[in-house]
């Protein structure tokens, strides 16, 4: 890809493809954005699964190790366009892997490829032909990016983000995090190289996980990786509700949304400075809350999208 054509503008482009074909369609679009840029027939398996991570159990380095957790999980941080499209790190990197299934319109060229090289690697180019690489494995596969240089590496990602992706420059807590994240995937922490099944507990997890995040950040002075922790745990809330839009689900839908609310409401309040007793309260409260809170999500699991016979009868209900 050249530099006349940043990814933000392929984005826009998708954006008003996939708004114009929503118009177009009879029944409404899925509103599980990943189905827009997944390979029909590798659909169902990739909305239901994911492969596991391959991170240590344990880590001198586990506060970075965890804010890199959360921020790779977050369209958010990627800003603008891919925001817009719900496309984060893991979109691409699956459980830090690849994406065999990953075809977004424009960007990839065959499935599992994507072009993120415009202004990162572009020595080699700039002569205006899209330039799709297979999306690697971060894992598994030899890396190119020195991970032992945490500086080189870090450097990167913070191109991909900023010039690649139009975000706003992360903290330097979240992109040490990114790199430590990266660093740390290995095949030596993974039992099982196989995808597993991937449902509303492991949504649930990351969302806890984002939160506790924030409540380290926040007894660690740092407002600003709080407001993106923050930031994580509500792009979670988000795909937790995409999976609960349907009838009869109102009252689970309701408990994510007073929640999206409160978590914004303390986003504002760091925002605004001032001390962060309050914060800290606000965000402890509901990490301890865990059970309760998620009881109604729980209790109508079966009857959402992360139920893989549900999701099959509504992918196959919008295949046209
Ligand atoms: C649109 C898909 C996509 C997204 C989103 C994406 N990547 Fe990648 N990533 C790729 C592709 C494709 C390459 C390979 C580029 C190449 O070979 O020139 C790559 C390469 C990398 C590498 C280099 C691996 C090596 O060989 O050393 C790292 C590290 C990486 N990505 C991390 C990230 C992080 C962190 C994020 C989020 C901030 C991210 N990626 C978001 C597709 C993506």
């Amino acid at each position: 890809m050249d530099r006349g054509r940043p990814l933000a503008a392929l984005l826009r482009v998708f954006a008003l493809t996939v708004m114009a074909c929503a118009g177009a369609r009879a029944s409404a679009p899925l509103p599980i954005r990943e189905a827009n840029w997944l390979v029909a027939s590798q659909r169902l398996h990739l909305l239901t699964t994911r492969p596991e991570e391959c991170l240590p159990e344990d880590s001198p380095d586990i506060v970075s190790l965890v804010y890199g957790t959360v921020a790779f999980r977050d369209p958010m941080l990627l800003g603008g366009q891919a925001a817009r499209a719900g496309l984060s790190c893991m979109s691409c990197h699956r459980g830090g892997r690849g994406n065999p299934g990953f075809h977004f319109p424009r960007l990839s060229g065959a499935p599992g490829t994507a072009d993120v090289t415009s202004s990162l690697m572009s020595s080699h180019r700039g002569d205006g032909i899209a330039n799709p690489k297979p999306i690697p494995d971060l894992t598994f596969d030899i890396p190119k990016i020195s991970r032992v240089d945490g500086r080189g590496l870090e450097a990167f990602i913070r191109g991909l983000i900023v010039e690649e992706f139009d975000g706003v420059p992360p903290s330097p807590a979240i992109l040490k995090g990114l790199a430590s994240y990266v660093r740390a995937l290995d095949p030596a922490h993974c039992p099982s190289r196989h995808d597993q099944p991937y449902g509303l507990a492991n949504a649930l997890a990351d969302y806890f996980l984002a939160l506790g995040a924030a409540e380290t950040a926040l007894v660690d002075h740092d407002p600003e990786t709080a407001i993106a922790m923050l930031r994580g745990a509500r792009s979670i809330l988000g795909e937790i509700d995409a999976r609960f839009q349907a009838k009869g689900l109102e009252g689970p839908r309701a408990t994510l949304d007073e929640a999206g609310i409160a978590l914004a409401q303390i986003q504002q309040q760091l925002r605004d400075g001032g001390d962060l007793t309050g914060p800290v309260d606000a965000v402890h409260r509901r990490w301890t809350a865990t059970r309760r809170w998620a009881d109604p999500l729980i209790l109508h699991e079966r009857q959402s999208l992360y139920n893989p016979e549900k999701l099959k009868a509504a992918l196959a209900d919008r295949a046209s």
